[in-house]
């Protein structure tokens, strides 16, 4: 009976809207690569966090890490028809991706990129993002708390499209 409220609340969530969480290579070192920059948190914390935060909102986010571009681009590519918004980290491919460019061009949803440290007070390459001109909003320097802040700002970006398309 739990289960059955629970699926029926996931149905729910699944048809409000639904959230693309991509994070770029090397995050899945998280917790262990350079701490001090980017705190103790795994990658699985963060996602969680992430999960729980959206269904808090109604919602409903799937989260994806790859090391490999071409990996990133398709995944990309699955939120031209399957989600309502794309909440992306590159990591390093933020700094040097064509590729991850061209397909966030594609997408006609809101894109929301984020960061754990702030790139505009590191090492100067790092102060380029060849992605945040086709993105609809940055969030830097938060840590993990970034994750969350991207979530609630996609779900009340949700909303606000939702109630448009209402009074249409
Ligand atoms: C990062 C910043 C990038 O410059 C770096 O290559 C990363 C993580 C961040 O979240 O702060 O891997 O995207």
């Amino acid at each position: 009976m739990a289960n059955e409220g629970k699926k029926m609340g996931d149905q729910r969530a699944e048809k409000l809207g639904k959230i693309l969480v991509i994070h770029g290579p090397n995050l899945d070192m998280l917790g262990q690569r350079e701490t001090s920059l980017y705190g103790t948190s795994t990658l699985k914390e963060i996602d969680e966090e992430i999960k729980s935060t959206a269904v808090e909102c109604g919602f409903n986010a799937d989260t994806f890490q790859s090391n490999h571009e071409g990996d990133l681009v398709e995944k990309i590519r699955e939120a031209i028809d399957g989600y309502d918004v794309l909440i992306i980290n590159p990591a390093a491919y933020t700094h040097t991706s064509v590729a991850l460019r061209d397909a966030l061009l594609m997408l006609d949803i809101p894109i929301i990129e984020v960061h754990l440290s702030n790139i505009y007070q590191r090492e100067s390459f790092r102060k380029q993002s060849m992605i945040a001109d086709v993105t609809t909003a940055q969030i830097v320097g938060f840590g993990k708390d970034g994750y969350p802040m991207a979530v609630r700002a996609a779900a009340d970006m949700i909303g606000k499209a939702q109630s448009a398309k209402r009074q249409a």
